[in-house]
């Protein structure tokens, strides 16, 4: 085989690996992450404490703060970007803690 060929598999068993890795987040170890954001938001209703209840946040046509359906590229971003009284947490956490947090999210 061609030094190329084996280029070309080994990035694409990488790329493989990094993409299964970024999407499995485990919901048990989200609600763990989820404790810095409860200060500021209820996991258990949609009411309103700092920022709004996140009971439901998938399974609702729209998010509160963007209006934009929720998915893991919107509600990814407001956690990334922050913004309208909420800190901005791309640096602040890890792409597992965030695939984890993702995943408990879709539990409420
Ligand atoms: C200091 C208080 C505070 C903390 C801590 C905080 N948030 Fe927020 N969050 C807010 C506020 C306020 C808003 C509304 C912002 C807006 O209207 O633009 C918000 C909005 C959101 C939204 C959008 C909800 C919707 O329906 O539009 C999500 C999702 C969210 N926060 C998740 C999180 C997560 C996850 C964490 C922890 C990593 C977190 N927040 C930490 C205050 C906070």
């Amino acid at each position: 085989m061609k030094k190329s060929q084996y280029l070309a598999i080994t990035i694409a068993l990488i790329a493989g690996s990094v993409q299964a890795y970024a999407q499995k987040g485990d919901a048990a170890k989200g609600k763990e992450v989820f404790e810095q954001c409860a200060v500021c938001h209820n996991a258990d209703s949609a009411e309103q404490k700092m920022g709004p209840g996140l009971k439901g946040l998938y399974k609702a046509a729209k998010m509160k703060s963007t209006g934009k359906a929720p998915s893991d590229a919107t509600v990814g971003g407001k956690i990334d970007e922050g913004g309208g009284g909420m800190p901005a947490y791309k640096e602040m956490l890890s792409a597992p803690e965030k695939a984890n947090l993702l995943a408990y999210l879709k539990t409420l």
